[in-house]
């Protein structure tokens, strides 16, 4: 599929590795409605990088835990470009959550970003692809989903249901949508994450290196022109899942 002219709606669009798929799709020619939630600078800053390359885009804000406020982002991404046609579900929250010392509002708030706002999304946007005749949604899950780490359990487990949700999307939602979800290994590291730990995550990986947040974006990019890819799960991870 040429992916010229698609719109194209990726969550948390502005920064660190959604800022790099939303460059890799706009690189296609795709039209882009750049999502943030509280990163208000880094989405203006790349509205003004992509407008000065050519580009048509625009950033719209929402919490994606909120059902009306994934409404209301919908609706001004249609009533700009007419249509979506492609999703990347990308928004999430990583921290460390012994089980210790594991609150239930982390549990929650894990689950709610980025499970429910990963569902809300989907729920608000792919019904309306099927109507348009055609859509692409792209979860971006982790290969913690299947298999989990210590002290990030509700991290793990989400992913893991984003696993699920996508399969289940794929089954729902065909055949004009195709639906499939993307397991990065590790690419970019939090700030505070110490050296040791980098360079832990790193050995286990079989390429030796971190991957970069390009890489993540080509293999989305990748996903969302393919005419006959639907519930499928696409490692990112430098073999890191084989580890
Ligand atoms: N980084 C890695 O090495 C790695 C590895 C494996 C998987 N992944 C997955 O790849 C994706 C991107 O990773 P990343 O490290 O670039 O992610 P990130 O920086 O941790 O988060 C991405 C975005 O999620 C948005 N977000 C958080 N809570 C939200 C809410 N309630 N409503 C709406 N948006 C919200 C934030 O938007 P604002 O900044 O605007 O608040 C943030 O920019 C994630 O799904 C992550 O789980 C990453």
């Amino acid at each position: 599929m040429n992916l010229i002219n698609k719109v194209v709606l990726i969550t948390g669009g502005a920064k660190r590795v959604g800022k790099a798929m939303t460059h890799a799709f706009a690189a296609r020619g795709c039209k882009l409605v750049v999502h943030y939630h509280t990163s208000h600078h880094e989405a203006e800053q790349t509205i003004l990088e992509l407008r000065a390359a050519g580009h048509d885009a625009i950033a719209v804000q929402a919490d994606v835990t909120q059902e009306a406020e994934v409404e209301r982002m919908v609706e001004t991404a249609v009533a700009r470009f007419g249509r979506i046609d492609v999703l990347v579900n990308n928004a999430a929250v990583f921290f460390r959550t012994p089980i210790d010392t594991l609150s239930v509002e982390e549990w929650e708030q894990m689950l709610d970003v980025n499970l429910t706002g990963t569902f809300l999304c989907a729920q608000k946007i792919g019904p309306r692809m099927r109507e348009w005749g055609w859509g692409h949604i792209i979860n971006i899950a982790d290969i913690a989903g299947q298999r989990p780490w210590a002290d990030y359990i509700p991290y793990s487990v989400s992913k893991a249901c984003v696993l699920t949700l996508t399969q289940g999307l794929a089954l729902e939602l065909a055949p004009e949508v195709m639906v499939n979800a993307i397991l990065p290994g590790p690419v970019l590291f939090q700030d505070d994450t110490p050296e040791p730990v980098r360079q832990r995550e790193i050995e286990k990986t079989l390429v030796e290196r971190a991957g970069t947040p390009e890489e993540v974006a080509a293999l989305v990019v990748f996903v969302a022109e393919s005419e006959y890819s639907t519930g499928g799960l696409f490692h990112v991870d430098g073999g890191r899942a084989l580890a």
